[in-house]
Formats: C-alpha cells, structure tokens, sequence
C-alpha cells in the first residue's frame, strides 16, 4: 500500500523525488504519477509502474516561477534554436494567458530532458499545474516532473488519492493528498506548426488541438492572433497516444444510441438478456431508463454526471462515475450521449468514446 502524504509533508515527497522514487500528485485536472523529468531512471520506473508502451511520451510539468518560452530554455527544456520568432510569440501567449493551468503545449526539447521523457520524439510536452499543492512541490524539489495521469495504463484516470490507491497501490511509494481533482478531465493538448504561406514568404502559425479538455479551442482562438485547429491524422500519428485505446472500464461500455441498433449485443448464449450499469451524461435519465425498459433491459444502477446539464460539473463526475459503474454488478456499462460537442463537452464526449471504443473486447 501507499503512504498518503498530506501537503505538510511535501518535504518527504520531494526527497523521495529527488532520489529517484515516484510520488502521485494531485493537479487541477487528474491525479498524476511523477518522477524527476532530468533522471532517465526515475522516468523509466514510471512507465514500468503504469505498464505504460515505450513509445507513448510524458508531460513534463513545470514551477509557476516559470514565465516564458525562454525561461524553458534557460531550464534545457527547451530548445530555442529549433523555435522560431513566430512560434515563440504564440506561445508565450499561450503562456501568459493560461499558465498555470490545463493546457499542455508540445514544442521542440531541450537538451536536459532525457528521450525517454519524449519516447524518443523531438518535441516535449509541458505543462504548468495550477494546483497548489503540485506547485509547491514543484517549487520544493527544484525539478521539472514528468508525470501522466496516476492510472495503470488504458484505465480510467484516477480524480482521487483512493483511485490512485486503487489503480497503483501496490508500485507505488506515495500519493499526495491534495483532494478530489476541479476539473476531472485532462488538460487540452496543443502543438504549433508554422504554416509557409503561398503568397508570401512570411509564416503564420497554426495551432493544433490534439486533445480536447478544459481551455476550449474558442478559448484557444480568442487568446491568440493565430489559427486554431483540430488535430488532423497526421498530428495524432505525432502524438502515439493519442492514437491508443484509453479510459477503459473493465466492463464493455456501450453507447446509447449503438445499443439501440444492436441490443443482440447484450443477449447472453441462453437468450436473456444481460443487466446494466446507466451512466446518464446530462438530465435526469427518466428518457433513458424508459428506452431500455422499452427494450427490456434491466438497470440496476444508475449515475448521473449532471442533473442540469452543466458540463462543469459533469466532467468532474465522470472518472468517479465511471468507476462506481465498474464495480457494481451490471454485466455492461450503456452511456448517454453529451448534448452537444461544444465547450467543455467535447472533452467529454472524447473520453467517452474512446472509453467506449476500448472497451468493446
Ligand atoms: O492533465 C493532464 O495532462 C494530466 C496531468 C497529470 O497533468 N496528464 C496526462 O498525461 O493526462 P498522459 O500521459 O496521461 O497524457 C498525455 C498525452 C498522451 O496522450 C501523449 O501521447 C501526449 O499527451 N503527449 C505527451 N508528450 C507528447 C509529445 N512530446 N508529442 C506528442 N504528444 C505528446
Ligand atoms: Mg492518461
């Protein structure tokens, strides 16, 4: 089992830091597994710990003393030769407006961070907790930390030093205490690319958004004079992990609206039908409970992430309420739909079909 630190103890986690160990902590979004960012070792025992594939790189999440492009250069974590002019002020716009806080921005490494860090990619991602007690970790211990979300790798991200607990209890030293995650979802993932543009020789950057999470591409597209884009293919093939099956249940989750063209799915070999888990996104579920009646299915239990529809609420309910689902004894887990991919939906709504996606075994 893990110790539990409480935030007056950061001096211990801090030392088990900088001897190499790994602590969880707790960030406004997920709990995550950390390690020092400058010590090959200690980024190996994270992926060993999370059975994490090589080829699926770590964030690496910096002190809020932090406040410029080129105060990560001047730490070697980034290399401004490989940045230009253009890139530079992009981001330190990004900087200035969002950090600390969930946006991860990936630009070209420098030379203090090791390439298993980045799984061998060029590019690092960096990120600035907004959660206090990170930040005074951070501040403690004098070292960038790399650190993905506390979970054994493919499950649902942990919001709580129990799900912590639950997920890696056992490889695992000590997990700060630091509450239940604000936020609930992970932070937006972005990267920058210049954009050659026909006319002139002059470049725009565009920025790309590989993830979806709290900072909204609106948000994004309001905070710079730049582009904002979804991620094509071609930057998801950039990001590894993007490209892996994520936030799986151990039970299959099924959508809804899939379940309604496909309830042969749920008939067990002798023609009953099996039980349910119901996660209700938005609403109260009475519209729900009645399809599956309807399609005589049986709920035995039931979540729901927001009475109201609001999505602020709903993301920070929805790991906690995957995770009760996954305990209970419903053979299936079925999920609702979002009411829309707009805001903090999309994030959401993310999760939820790559959960699905996983799940389906
Ligand atoms: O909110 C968060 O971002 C949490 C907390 C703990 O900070 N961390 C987190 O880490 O979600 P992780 O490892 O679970 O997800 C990071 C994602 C991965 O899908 C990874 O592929 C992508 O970011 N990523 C990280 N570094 C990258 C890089 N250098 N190039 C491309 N993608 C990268
Ligand atoms: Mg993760």
């Amino acid at each position: 089992m893990a110790r539990r630190l409480t935030e007056n103890e950061i001096e211990i986690a801090s030392r088990s830091i900088l001897e190499g160990s790994l602590v969880a902590i707790p960030t406004e979004t997920v709990y995550g597994l950390a390690g020092n960012a400058l010590d090959p070792l200690a980024v190996a025992k994270i992926f060993a710990a999370k059975e994490r594939p090589s080829f699926d790189p770590l964030i690496v999440h910096v002190s809020s003393q932090v406040r410029s492009v080129d105060d990560l250069a001047a730490a070697g974590i980034l290399d401004t030769d490989k940045i230009s002019v253009a890139v530079k002020n992009v981001s330190n716009q990004l900087i200035k407006k969002f950090w600390p806080g969930p946006l991860t921005i990936i630009l070209p490494k420098g030379p203090l961070i090791p390439d298993i860090v980045t799984s061998g990619l060029s590019q690092v991602g960096v990120r600035m907790p907004a959660h206090p007690v990170a930040q005074a970790l951070l501040k403690k211990c004098h070292v960038p930390l790399a650190a993905p979300s506390a979970n054994r790798f493919g499950r649902i991200s942990p919001t709580t030093p129990a799900h912590v607990e639950d997920e890696l209890g056992d490889k695992i030293p000590f997990i700060l205490d630091g509450g239940a995650c604000e936020i609930g979802v992970e932070s937006t993932v972005v990267t920058i690319s210049e954009n050659q543009t026909q006319e002139s020789e002059t470049t725009s950057p565009i920025i790309w958004l590989i993830r979806p999470g709290k900072i909204t591409s609106e948000e994004l597209q309001s905070a710079v004079s730049c582009r904002v884009e979804f991620a094509r293919s071609e930057h998801e093939k950039a990001s590894p992990g993007m490209l892996l099956s994520h936030y799986a249940p151990h039970k299959t989750m099924i959508s809804l609206k899939q379940l309604t063209t496909q309830t042969e799915v749920l008939r067990k070999p002798n023609g009953t039908l099996n039980t349910v888990a119901l996660l209700v996104v938005s609403g109260n579920g009475q519209k729900e409970i009645d399809i599956l009646k309807n399609l005589g299915i049986r709920v035995i239990e039931m979540v729901t992430l927001s009475d109201t529809s609001n999505e602020t609420e709903a993301a920070k309910n929805l790991f906690a309420s995957m995770r009760r689902l996954d305990q209970t004894d419903a053979d299936f887990i079925i999920t609702t739909e979002t009411p829309n991919c707009s805001g903090l939906w999309l994030a959401i709504h993310d999760r939820l079909k790559r959960a699905c996606t996983s799940s389906v075994r």
